[in-house]
C-alpha cells in the first residue's frame, strides 16, 4: 500500500538500543557555535595543528605512485611494526606485529571493536567518569551495561579502589580507563594502575585503555597500562595518530591485544570495515619515522597555553586545577550558581565563546566546563577576557537588588 502526500509510512521501530541513547552533548553546541559568527571555540576536542608536512607529503607520494588499494585486514605489515617499535621503545611493552597489532579507523573504531569482541549481553563495564562521550555509547551497542564510577576533583577525578571493588559485581567484565583523562586532563600514577591491574587479576576484569593521549603528558611519564606485570594478557591498549601528529581526519588508530583477543577484534573488523584506508597508513608509517621532533614542539606549545588557561581561569574565580595531560582544561562553575548547561548556553550566547558543559561527560562532570586549549594563545586570551565579563556579569546578578538574570529555556539548544 502507498502512503497518500504527507502521510508517514509505516515502518519496522527502530533499534532500542540506538534508540535508548542520547545524542552527543558536545556535537550540539559545536552546531550551533558553527551557525554563530564570531565565536571563539574553546569546544572543540581536536589540534589546530595541520599534519606535519613531511606525513602529508608521504601519503600524497603513495597516491602519485597509484597506491590505493586494501591492505591486509590487520593493517600494512611495515605499520604495524613500527607501531610494535614505538610501543617497545616508549614503554618497554612487546606486541608481535604479526598478530597483535591491528590497525584501525581511529580509536574510536578501536573501542568499537574491543566492546564487541570482549562483552557479552548484560555484562557491565565500570567506567569512571566524566570520560569521552563514546564509552558509554559502546558499552550499549555492544549490549553491555556502563556502569558509572563518579570520580571528582578532590580525588583529581581519578576512581579509587575502594569505589571500584564496591562497584564490582558477578557480572562486571571490564574495567574501562582512559588517562590522559578527555575531560578532565587528569592522569593515573604507575602505582595507582598497579592497584587497578591488581583488582583486575583478583577479579578476573578485562582492561581496555584508551591511550591516545599519551604523548600530552606534561608533568612526568605516560605509564601504558599493559606495561604493568600481569596486565597485558587482559589488556587491549587503544591508540592512534589522531592527538599527538594532529591527523584527526586520516582517521587512524590501533588496537594491540595478545592474540586470541586481538583475533576475535580483527573479525569484526574484517567484516565491517575490511582495512583502514592505505593513504593515511602510508601517512602514519611516515608520522613514526619522521615526525617525533614535531610532536615534542607541539607538546611544548600546548604546555604553554595549559598554563596560560589555567592561571586565566583561576584568576576569573574558576577554580581550575593544572590538567596534566591532554589539552583540556576542566574548570569548576559552581561559584557561578549556574549548571553547566545554562553556564555554557549563556557564555555563548552572550559573549561568543563555546565550552562545553562537564555534564556531557557523565552526570559527575556537573559544575564544570571543559575548555579545549587546543587553539591559539590568542583566542585563548580573548576568550579569557570574555568569560571574565561574563562572571563578573553573574555576580553582579545575583547580588544586586534586581535579579537581571533570564534563565534560558532548558530547551534552547536542543
Ligand atoms: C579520549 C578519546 N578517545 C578517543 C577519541 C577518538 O579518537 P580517534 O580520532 O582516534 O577516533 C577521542 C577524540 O576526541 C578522545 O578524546
Amino acid at each position: 500500500m502507498t502512503e497518500k502526500p504527507g502521510e508517514k509510512a509505516n515502518i519496522p521501530a527502530l533499534s532500542s538500543i540506538v534508540q535508548s541513547i542520547p545524542p552527543s552533548g558536545i556535537r550540539r553546541f559545536f552546531d550551533i557555535a558553527a551557525s554563530m559568527k564570531d565565536v571563539i571555540s574553546l569546544g572543540v576536542g581536536e589540534p589546530d595543528f595541520v599534519t606535519p608536512w613531511t606525513v602529508r607529503e608521504a601519503a600524497i607520494y603513495s597516491l602519485e605512485k597509484g597506491q590505493t588499494n586494501y591492505t591486509s585486514n590487520y593493517g600494512l605489515l611495515e605499520l604495524r611494526k613500527l607501531i610494535s617499535a614505538h610501543l617497545a621503545k616508549l614503554y618497554n611493552v612487546e606486541y608481535n606485529p604479526d598478530n597483535e597489532v591491528l590497525v584501525t579507523v581511529g580509536v574510536s573504531e578501536g573501542m568499537d571493536l574491543a566492546m564487541r569482541a570482549l562483552l557479552n549481553p548484560q555484562d557491565e563495564v565500570l567506567v569512571p567518569e566524566p570520560c569521552y562521550v563514546s564509552y558509554r555509547p559502546c558499552v550499549m551497542l555492544a549490549g553491555a551495561v556502563p556502569v558509572a564510577v563518579p570520580t571528582n576533583q578532590e580525588t583529581r577525578f581519578t576512581p579509587t579502589i575502594a569505589q571500584l571493588e564496591k562497584l564490582c559485581t558477578s557480572r562486571t567484565k571490564a574495567i574501562l580507563l582512559g588517562y590522559p583523562s578527555n575531560p578532565t586532563g587528569s592522569v593515573m600514577s604507575r602505582q595507582e594502575l598497579t592497584d587497578i591491574v591488581a583488582l583486575a587479576q583478583r577479579r578476573n576484569l578485562f582492561l581496555v585503555s584508551d591511550e591516545i593521549y599519551d604523548r600530552l603528558t606534561y608533568d612526568g611519564e605516560h605509564c601504558c597500562v599493559a606495561s604493568i606485570p600481569g596486565a597485558r594478557e587482559r589488556t587491549v591498549t587503544l591508540n592512534g595518530f589522531s592527538k599527538a601528529y594532529a591527523m584527526t581526519g586520516w582517521r587512524l588508530g590501533y588496537a594491540c591485544a595478545p592474540a586470541e583477543i586481538l583475533h576475535a577484534m580483527m573479525k569484526i573488523h574484517s567484516y565491517t570495515i575490511l582495512c583502514a584506508p592505505i593513504t593515511a597508513q602510508k601517512a602514519a608509517i611516515e608520522a613514526l619515522k619522521t615526525a617525533e621532533p614535531i610532536v615534542k614542539d607541539m607538546m611544548q606549545e600546548y604546555n604553554r597555553r595549559r598554563r596560560y588557561i589555567v592561571k586565566g581561569l583561576n584568576a576569573i574565580g574558576l577554580t581550575c586545577h593544572l590538567p596534566e595531560g591532554a589539552f583540556y582544561a576542566f574548570p569548576s562553575i559552581t561559584s557561578t550558581g549556574l549548571s553547566s548547561t545554562h553556564f555554557a548556553e549563556r557564555l555563548l550566547f552572550e559573549e561568543q565563546v563555546a565550552v562545553v558543559p562537564g555534564d556531557a561527560f557523565g552526570q559527575s562532570g556537573e559544575g564544570h566546563v571543559r575548555c579545549s586549549y587546543a587553539t591559539s594563545l590568542e583566542k585563548i586570551e580573548a576568550a579569557l577576557i570574555r568569560m571574565s565579563r561574563f562572571v563578573e556579569k553573574i555576580k553582579l546578578e545575583s547580588s544586586g537588588p534586581e535579579k537581571t538574570a533570564k534563565p534560558v529555556s532548558s530547551n534552547r539548544i536542543a
